[in-house]
């Protein structure tokens, strides 16, 4: 590539739905009222880029920097910034900021902001590039201890699964399935180790066991061995499976393991799969979904991981082996996150 000259940067544009993924040099992006510029430092590949990637939905507008889990450092402030500072180690998940004033903000509902309308990497350009600009609100701050490598996955798949559990009903000693051992799911079974649930990690084929069992799951389940939702009852049944798969199908086979007032809480963007209402009334189960988190939960996901050890498990690719790091992620062998490094 030659020579970057100082008003350019290296960015992954995808120029329209199931367009190419490579490196280009665009303009660096200047912050407006209200927003930082990032220096990139890392940025993980999550499994919801693919919507980008795809054009899952006609409001994604293109041309589009994909990458919604950021660490950096602050390198510019727009106007009307205050409470941070250029220098200041940053993360940006897929809350790409809120007003906080509206009605909708007001009552805590930060995602339907009538203001600010931004999902990083998917309406607003993301991490996938050596700078990109972010409203203040969406900023986290990171601990010391944390390499921006270490913290960018948290950015989505930490505190989506952090966020999701720590809301899920669920108290410690309860029997806890994470359903998929991807990105989202190897943190989500850390984190519920760390909660102190009696942690059931359920993945395809017997490979995955010793990584799960690394990860602390107390239990683990074969779902291509037998039936996954038999063995969970075996196990006294779930109170929560937190459902990190791409597959209905796969939620489908396991929520029969769910016991008395038991939730399969979702968080897989999946193909629809049919539910029985029976069998959710007669013992008062139910299936939820959950959103992610605001900058806020990000903190809180980043400071519980900084004191308990929870880290992820990342496979490392330079910006410009971008599309390899994609396919590794999209062909499910990853272990467990790729992650995109800018320096
Ligand atoms: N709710 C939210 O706010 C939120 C946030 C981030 C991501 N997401 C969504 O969460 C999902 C996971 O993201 P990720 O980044 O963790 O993805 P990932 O790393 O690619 O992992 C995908 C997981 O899906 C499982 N899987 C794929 N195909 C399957 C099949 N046919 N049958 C059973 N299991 C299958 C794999 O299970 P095995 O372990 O068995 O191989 C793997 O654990 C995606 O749909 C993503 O869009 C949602
Ligand atoms: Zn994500």
């Amino acid at each position: 590539m030659a020579e970057l000259n100082s008003k350019k940067m290296r960015a992954v544009q995808i120029a329209a739905p199931h367009g190419a993924l490579k490196v280009a040099q665009v303009d660096i992006p200047e912050p407006a009222a209200g927003q930082v510029r990032i220096k990139v430092q890392a940025c993980g590949v999550c499994h919801s880029d693919s919507l980008t990637v795809e054009g899952a939905f006609p409001w994604i507008t293109y041309p589009r920097i994909p990458g919604h889990e950021v660490a950096g450092v602050i390198d510019a402030l727009g106007s009307g910034v205050t409470g941070w500072q250029v220098g200041e180690r940053v993360g940006v998940g897929w809350n790409g900021g809120y007003c906080s004033y509206c009605d909708e903000c007001r009552k805590g509902n930060f995602f339907a902001c009538e203001n600010v309308h931004a999902i990083t990497g998917v309406t607003s350009d993301g991490g996938y590039a050596d700078y990109m600009v972010a409203s203040a609100t969406a900023l986290a701050r990171l601990p010391e201890d944390l390499s921006a490598v270490e913290a960018a996955p948290l950015m989505c798949a930490g505190v989506t699964t952090f966020n999701a559990l720590r809301n899920s009903g669920a108290r410690p000693g309860e029997l806890v399935a994470v359903l998929g051992l991807g990105g989202l799911g190897h943190l989500g079974v850390q984190f519920a180790v760390k909660m102190g649930f009696r942690t059931v990690a359920i993945a395809r084929g017997a490979d995955k066991e010793a990584l799960a069992r690394k990860l602390g799951a107390w239990h683990y389940i074969d779902s291509s061995a037998g039936d996954p939702a038999q063995a969970l009852k075996d196990l006294g049944g779930a109170k929560v499976i937190l459902a990190t798969v791409t597959s209905g199908e796969a939620m489908a086979a396991v929520i029969g393991g769910l016991g008395t007032g038991g939730t399969l809480l979702t968080l897989g963007a999946a193909e629809p799969f049919t539910v029985p209402p029976i069998f959710l009334l007669t013992a008062n189960r139910s299936v939820k979904g959950w959103y992610s988190g605001t900058s806020m939960d990000s903190q809180d996901t980043l400071a519980f991981s900084s004191l308990t050890g929870v880290r992820s498990m990342n496979e490392a690719f330079p910006l410009e082996n971008v599309a390899e790091a994609y396919a590794h992620m999209m062909s499910g062998k990853v272990r467990f996150r790729a992650v995109l490094t800018m320096e």
